[in-house]
């Protein structure tokens, strides 16, 4: 790849989150609490003088804007829409190199770590210095090319990193821990489309709109006890407020057997509380371990599933490096 010059590089990485408590209750107005974690996506912008613009990932290699680049690049792709529209063109023409640690479809954000990556990177090597907020405005538009009508807690703890108490109205606030604290995270191998969860879910609140509401309600007081205790390092609280969110995820059709039966193989185990998280019907769940007990988790778990980590939260937001 020539650049025309070799300063014009920029990279920008930003991380996977889970949410803790509060999934689909979050898209209909509830407070979520979400942690960034240890697996990124970077972006490596860099002009190339061809005055075209090339997405690069894992052997693909697409024009924007065209079919295939739309196809297997939704987010950049309506993030570069987004930045073009409200800056113009990049004339000299750019790469954009998408590394990605996280599996598509794992519930753990790839797809808004992509689109903030690629906002912070795209603007930055066009000269634009933009503040948390506009760059959250452009990464929302990649999130929703993929989840349709999302709430925004995916793309606001991608780019502030830690841990956010979320509610649409009132946006992320950080939240800080004393300690940090290990979860276990173990990907289903299942992906999903979450645009068509969230539009089931509102189904089932169209159908029962009073528990609905109720449930919301409570999703808000869940999330608000699970700040406190992750304030207070009260673990054994943590986990039984993931244990009673998990049974509500059910009912409103986003587990299946599959979760069950990892959450049941992570519960034979000495752990605190588990649940799935982000939007279900296949992804991951997380289970926060007793102290200690971490490696014996873990392995229990990879009899289920191919892809299980554990990280520390908080972890740091966006990064740009030019
Ligand atoms: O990132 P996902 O697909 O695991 O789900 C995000 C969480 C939802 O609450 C289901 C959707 C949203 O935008 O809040």
């Amino acid at each position: 790849m020539t650049n025309t010059n070799e300063d014009a590089v920029v990279t920008a990485s930003s991380p996977g989150k889970i949410i803790i408590v509060g999934e689909h209750f979050v898209v209909h107005e509830a407070y979520a609490v979400a942690a960034a974690i240890n697996k990124r996506v970077t972006v490596i912008a860099s002009k190339n003088g061809t005055r075209k613009v090339r997405f690069v990932s894992q052997g693909r290699d697409y024009y924007f804007p065209g079919t295939l680049a739309r196809r297997f690049f939704p987010a950049p792709s309506s993030v570069m829409n987004e930045i073009f529209e409200r800056f113009g063109k990049c004339e000299e023409g750019m790469s954009i190199e998408i590394r990605s640690e996280i599996p598509r479809g794992s519930g753990l954000g790839s797809s808004a770590a992509v689109s903030v990556a690629t906002a912070a990177a795209v603007t930055r090597i066009m000269g634009k210095k933009l503040s948390l907020e506009e760059i959250s405005k452009i990464a929302m538009k990649g999130e929703a090319a993929i989840h349709g009508n999302p709430s925004g807690i995916d793309v606001e703890t991608s780019l502030r990193g830690g841990v956010v108490l979320f509610s649409k109205s009132s946006g992320a606030k950080p939240i800080a821990l004393e300690k940090g604290i290990e979860i276990i995270i173990a990907f289903s191998g299942k992906g999903r489309n979450t645009s068509a969860l969230i539009s089931s879910v509102a189904l089932i609140r169209k159908k029962y709109p009073n528990t609905f509401a109720h449930l919301v309600e409570s999703s808000s007081f869940l999330s608000l006890q699970a700040v406190d205790a992750l304030c207070r390092g009260d673990l054994p609280y943590l986990g039984a407020i993931m244990n009673i969110a998990q049974p509500i995820l059910d009912w409103i059709g986003v587990s299946n057997d599959k979760l069950d039966r990892m959450l049941e193989d992570a519960r034979s185990g000495r752990v605190f509380g588990a649940k799935i998280t982000g939007a279900g019907g296949g992804g991951s769940i997380i289970v926060l371990p007793r102290p200690g007990t971490s490696k014996e988790v873990i392995d229990r778990l990879e009899a289920e599933s191919k892809y299980v980590f554990s990280t520390l939260i908080p972890q740091e937001g966006l990064k740009v490096e030019q």
